[in-house]
């Protein structure tokens, strides 16, 4: 039976030996070669002819069994297990059956075909091949993501909790969590009482959660002119009528704001910090205004924190909106500074609204995974989020700059941008009215992804650009990138100049 088994091990595999075992009679099973009920030799007999140790089999059989691909019975060996039944076909739904086809157009909700949705859509509809360098994803790239660190978090959390670690946590977070965030915002001038503080999954849960608190379909939300597509996302899933408010590098425009001719909004979302796309951090004057604004129209503010400290240079950023006001919505995410697939975030609620963003989370999941809390607040306690900050932030700082060296390397002249000083993007302003889409495609033919303004776009004017993230490709490939984008620029400002001359070229009549 040992020839049916045929295993063959390779010891310098990175595949554990006892694993190699058990995957090599999995695909035995599979493939037939080893019929249920059919008996594998004993662990000792196997061991001698693989010349391996009797433990690696041991532990192998003990692989198959948690599988169910075996079955040990005491005093008598371990068998090939039964293949699972299928429940058979039931009569009445044959194929042939009348079926009206369903009227998807009709049933969809509004929610669902908003435009936001439908433009991310289409933007990333033919998606890129080959070689391309990816100047879109938010987030480091896997080598700044601490695997090893948070595999020791989680070892203690096994270690420590074993199965209690498994089941459903508090529906508001872990305190133990809630705890360390609060401290961590109060040493960035964030008050929070970790009463207030919701675990979300994710921040982008956060927002949609604050949208579902406030908003009923066709209440007006407010958002800076350029914002992040998501909360687009969210907001127009949540019904709301989305009103981008003019700005500049400094923050939303004040007067723009209270010459608003609007039934009262239900919230304004802002992110003070390195604001997603552009990058640019808003002044402690127009923080002031803001809150001083919200306060006099009752409106309130959602401040997205999402780039928190991501500092590349030394200045510690203005005042948190949250520490003007404790009515303003604070959120914030693990997902920048640390670990996207971690999927955790948090909301600081305004008091009297805590118990109703649990409530609502707690309808949406059943909860932010117990299992990873816990590492997070392991990974928190044992201080690997500074350590994982200090060794990173120069990397970023690194790149950003190589980026911008490779900007001025390879773009056409009359390109100019803003230094970035914090967070992860680099917003590159388009001139002489390149339309972004155009430069969106040229930019992929050419082999690098780049995120045109449409989609952080609202209902308010706005300056067309493109989003470059920096964190996501080492220096060598924004290099690359850079370079790539340069000819996608120079190709779309030629069609544009060919287009122009052939307008002004004298008009042509056709007698016939
Ligand atoms: C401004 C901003 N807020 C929130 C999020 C949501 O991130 P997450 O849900 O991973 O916390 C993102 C993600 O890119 C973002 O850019």
């Amino acid at each position: 039976m040992v020839h049916l088994l045929d295993i063959a091990l390779s010891p310098g595999d990175e595949t554990p030996l006892y694993r190699q075992i058990a995957e090599q009679i999995i695909a035995g099973i599979r493939r037939g070669a080893l019929a249920p009920g059919l008996r594998l030799p004993p662990t000792r007999r196997l061991a001698d002819t693989l010349a391996t140790n009797r433990n690696t089999v041991v532990r192998a059989f003990e692989e198959l069994t948690a599988g169910g691909w075996v079955t040990s019975v005491v005093g008598r060996g371990t068998f090939v297990s039964d293949a699972p039944t299928v429940a058979p076909l039931v009569d009445g739904l044959a194929a042939d059956a009348p079926r009206a086809e369903l009227p998807w157009a009709m049933l969809l909700s509004r929610a669902a075909e908003s435009e936001p949705l439908a433009r991310l859509e289409r933007l990333s509809r033919s998606p890129a091949h080959g070689d391309v360098v990816n100047l879109t994803r938010m987030q480091p790239s896997p080598d700044l993501l601490p695997h090893v660190e948070l595999k020791r978090c989680l070892d203690h959390v096994f270690r420590t909790y074993g199965a209690d670690a498994l089941g459903y946590g508090p529906r508001q977070g872990l305190p133990r969590l809630r705890a360390l965030i609060a401290e961590d915002l109060e040493r960035n001038g964030v008050p929070a009482d970790p009463d207030d503080i919701l675990v979300t999954t994710g921040s982008q849960q956060g927002i949609d959660l604050i949208a579902r608190a406030l908003v009923n379909p066709g209440d007006t939300f407010l958002t800076e002119a350029r914002t992040y597509s998501g909360a687009l996302n969210v907001l127009a899933a949540s019904g709301a009528r989305v009103v981008g408010v003019p700005g500049d590098d400094d923050g939303p425009d004040l007067a723009a704001l209270d010459s608003l001719d609007r039934p009262r909004a239900k919230g304004f979302y802002a992110m003070p910090n390195s604001r997603n796309p552009t990058g640019t951090t808003m002044t402690l004057a127009r923080r002031e205004g803001l809150v001083a604004w919200s306060q006099r129209n009752g409106v309130p503010l959602v401040e997205d924190d999402y780039g928190a400290d991501l500092a590349l240079d030394d200045a510690p950023p203005p005042t948190a909106l949250r520490a003007l006001d404790k009515n303003v919505f604070h959120v914030g995410t693990f997902s920048k500074k640390l670990i996207p697939a971690l999927r955790v975030g948090f909301v600081v609620c305004p008091s009297a609204l805590t118990t109703t963003l649990v409530s609502l989370k707690h309808a949406m999941d059943l909860g932010t995974s117990a299992l990873l809390q816990l590492a997070l607040a392991e990974f928190l306690e044992r201080g690997y989020l500074r350590g994982h900050l200090r060794s990173t932030l120069p990397v970023y700082r690194a790149r950003r700059d190589a980026l911008e060296a490779a900007l001025r390397r390879w773009l056409p002249a009359g390109f100019r941008w803003r230094q970035p000083t914090r967070g992860m993007v680099l917003w590159l302003p388009l001139p002489g009215g390149l339309d972004p889409e155009e430069v969106f495609e040229e930019a992929k033919r050419e082999g690098v992804l780049v995120s045109p303004s449409t989609l952080y776009s609202t209902s308010a004017p706005a300056q067309a650009g493109i989003r470059l993230v920096y964190c996501a490709e080492p220096p060598e490939r924004l290099e690359e990138g850079a370079r790539r984008l340069g000819r996608a620029l120079e190709q779309v400002m030629r069609r544009r100049r060919a287009a122009a001359d052939a307008d002004e070229s004298p008009m042509t009549v056709d007698l016939v």
